[in-house]
């Protein structure tokens, strides 16, 4: 774990190596990277707990897939790894932030690349339930397309935001009402590729 200080172009200024710190300016905001919240040891636990509830629930049922793009693409690698049996792969697109607000907006629906779900068991995987919105409206988009059963699943959930009826079926982690990135999760569409779940400190000006 390490401590380093970015300038504007991504070099690495300053380097320390206890707690663990990074620095990005897009102005007009300055963009800190304060703490590892989920560890990768943590995550790889939490996922290897998730397939596990999967497969004793579904027992020898085929199963569809569908991730939710962006911010499920490492966890649908690491879920995927995980599965027995027969599993067909889709994703679909949603989207509810802009730029760099971190409270949800419009909510962006894409299907185009979901596969035939008609009579077919779905698992729908996204990185974060939120207000729970964005998973509402797609488990109802996929029902509409005639699917057997639609189950719903999350590496994170915070509690605090709920704003619909619906939870998913299977959590990975409770975490706070506080901004994460990694893992698949952005900020601004960056920090995806941290390997950790991290907190970020986003303020004005720099
Ligand atoms: P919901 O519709 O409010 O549940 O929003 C879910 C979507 O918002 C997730 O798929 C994420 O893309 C995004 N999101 C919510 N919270 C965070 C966060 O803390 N970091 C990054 N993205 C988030
Ligand atoms: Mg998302």
């Amino acid at each position: 774990m390490g401590f380093c200080i970015l300038d504007r172009s991504g070099n690495v200024l300053t380097r320390h190596h206890d707690i663990r710190m990074k620095a990005r300016s897009v102005l007009p905001y300055t963009e800190i990277i304060m703490e590892v919240l989920l560890s990768r040891e943590e995550l790889s636990e939490g996922i290897d707990r998730l397939a596990r509830l999967v497969e004793d629930d579904r027992g020898e049922q085929r199963l569809v897939l569908v991730g939710v793009l962006t911010g499920s693409i490492m966890l649908v690698a690491d879920l995927l790894r995980r599965l027995d049996g027969f599993i067909e792969v889709g994703m679909v697109a949603a989207s509810s932030y802009r730029g760099l607000e971190t409270t949800p907006g419009k909510l962006d629906l894409h299907l185009d690349l979901l596969p035939d779900v008609s009579q077919k068991h779905v698992l729908l995987v996204d990185d974060i339930f939120d207000t729970g919105r964005t998973m509402t409206a797609l488990v109802e988009a996929i029902y509409a397309r005639g699917a057997a059963s639609v189950k719903s699943l999350v590496l994170l959930r915070k509690t605090s935001r709920t704003e619909v009826v619906m939870q998913p079926d299977y959590v990975g982690f409770n975490i706070p009402d506080v901004f994460v990135v990694g893992y698949g999760l952005d900020h601004n569409g960056a920090w995806r590729n941290l390997p950790e779940i991290c907190l970020i400190d986003v303020s004005v000006g720099s």
